[in-house]
């Protein structure tokens, strides 16, 4: 092995079990989860979902938590190292690793502006100012002015949204500064237990939410709960459930993004991945199927009954938490601290995700370029927060939609198709396997040897192939983006064909130094 330089460390297990998992529960789980599920077949959709975690979902946290701590040992953090630690021999290889420091960075440049939203509306909930806003015509008017979509009597323009976005932005930059062991572990390790008691405490509190209305008694808890969970089983035909279902599987184990390779690279060989994988899935499942279904959709039941919960289900994750959550509050007792704690819950989540959106391109710098980590923040900050703006400004204009479907959907199942096949089929499975249980405290069942090489990759193939053919042309050709968003757009795809050009840049200036200084790194497969 190449001599490599000392490298940062977790300070415990529990500390990056935490942490991956903490990236993991997000605004996926609460708001994202319950829309898909209620959307696609009720109780009938966690066939396809536990199918896709199984076969997908688990297998690429063990293909991500292993190929970290491979590459980590070579020093490096980010997808280009570790996959060139993997097949040295092949000189594009790292290329292909630009996809996991780009996928975040785009889904970071969006997601900080989301969150920032969740610290003005628990800012709001606590002066009492959301809870005046009477009716759905004026809590969407609330945050379209919030948004600075429109002025209006609550909101005059954006200056509000970017205040709490600018505290976002810092706190998440300083949570990075302040180091793996003294930032992102301990910020971990008291948030999510926070989150989880806050999360707890909503769910109990929906749950005993009975039949409000005496009026209106079919209007009841048990049937709100029914309303997400009663299986339609006609809908498993479908393809795009299935579809469905395995993206929600990425999106909310922060699968195919890049950041569980980057925490995990900072792992000893000897560090069990198998448990620890296990560990951060199991955690998610636990905020995603029994916190965040106990909670949107069966408060919006019981309070607008089951004529209008159609049409918030439909009406998307974004209403419900914004729009249909706040006016719920306002009818229970305590209902501004109810929803002060909705808010607070929503933006832990949001901020446990994004700190570890930022992490992977921060390492790059700082394995690559061998910058210290105040330049490698200081660096990554200031690009970023330019990169933001357009979402701030131009959110109206298909900006963040068009960032989302890059970003947060198309790199997911690209990046995780390479990195499995380059983990099953180039570095070898039986390579694969024994590197997987290294210092691992159980044994893989056996079965997944076979699912890893070769259902997991046509699962994705899958995905892939069926993406392109039902949206793959209409999505590049922007059929349906409304014509006046169409310059947005197309200037924010200038700005991603930019983005990937300078990080190839960076990999080719990182990778000619290293060869003027250094023996050529890794394994052969
Ligand atoms: N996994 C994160 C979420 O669910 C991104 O929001």
């Amino acid at each position: 092995m190449a001599e490599t330089k000392k490298r940062e460390k977790w300070g415990s297990k529990l500390g990056i079990i935490l942490a991956v998992a903490g990236s993991a529960v997000g605004l996926g789980n609460f708001l994202r989860f319950p829309v898909q599920a209620a959307n696609n077949g009720g109780g009938a959709f966690m066939i396809p979902y536990f199918v896709a975690l199984l076969l997908m979902g688990l297998p690429l946290m063990w293909i991500e938590w292993t190929l970290g701590r491979f590459g980590g040992g070579f020093g490096h953090g980010t997808a280009p190292g570790i996959f060139h630690s993997m097949w040295s021999k092949n000189r594009f290889i790292k290329y292909f690793g630009i996809v996991g420091i780009f996928g975040p960075i785009v889904i970071l440049i969006y997601y900080t502006y989301i969150e920032s939203w969740l610290l003005g509306y628990a800012f709001f909930s606590l002066t009492g100012a959301l809870g005046k806003v009477a009716g759905t015509d004026g809590m969407q008017a609330f945050l379209r002015g919030y948004q600075g979509i429109e002025s209006n009597s609550h909101f005059s323009g954006i200056g509000t949204a970017y205040f709490f976005f600018i505290i976002t932005f810092i706190l998440n930059i300083t949570v990075i500064y302040k180091g793996l062991k003294g930032g992102i572990e301990k910020f971990c390790t008291k948030a999510l237990p926070v989150l989880f008691l806050l999360g707890i405490i909503i769910a109990a509190r929906v749950l005993t939410l009975g039949t409000p209305d005496l009026e209106k008694p079919e209007w009841n808890l048990l049937n709100g709960l029914g309303f997400l969970w009663n299986p339609d089983f006609g809908r498993l035909l479908d393809a795009r459930v299935w579809l469905a279902a395995a993206g929600q599987i990425f999106f909310t184990l922060s699968v195919g993004i890049g950041v569980i390779l980057t925490y995990a690279s900072y792992l000893d060989k000897s560090d069990d991945v198998v448990l620890s994988g296990v560990a951060s899935s199991a955690t998610n499942e636990f905020a995603e199927v029994i916190l965040g279904g106990s909670i949107i959709i069966p408060a919006a039941f019981v309070f607008f009954g089951p004529g209008e919960i159609m049409n918030i289900a439909k009406s998307g994750s974004f209403n419900l938490g914004f729009v249909t959550m706040p006016l719920i509050f306002e009818k229970l007792w305590l209902g501004q601290f109810f929803s002060f704690l909705w808010f607070a819950l929503l933006f832990l989540a949001g901020i446990t995700s994004s700190i570890s959106l930022a992490q992977p391109a921060v390492s790059f710098l700082e394995d690559e370029f061998s910058v210290s980590k105040r330049d490698a923040v200081l660096l990554f900050g200031t690009i970023t927060f330019i990169l933001c703006q357009p979402a701030v400004f131009l959110l109206a204009n298909g900006v963040v939609d068009e960032l989302d479907f890059w970003g947060g959907t198309f790199c997911l199942v690209l990046f995780a198709t390479i990195e499995t096949v380059l983990f099953s089929w180039v570095f070898g499975i039986d390579k694969a396997w024994e590197e997987i249980h290294h210092g691992a405290a159980m044994k893989i069942p056996k079965i997944y040897k076979f699912i890893v090489k070769y259902v997991t990759p046509v699962f994705l193939i899958v995905i892939l192939a069926s993406w392109f053919y039902q949206d793959g042309i209409s999505t590049i050709l922007m059929k349906n983006v409304p014509a006046a968003n169409k310059p947005y757009v197309l200037m924010t795809r200038f700005m991603l064909f930019g983005m990937i050009a300078l990080l190839g840049v960076f990999v080719n200036v990182a990778w000619r130094n290293r060869n003027k200084g250094l023996p050529a790194e890794g394994v052969k497969p």
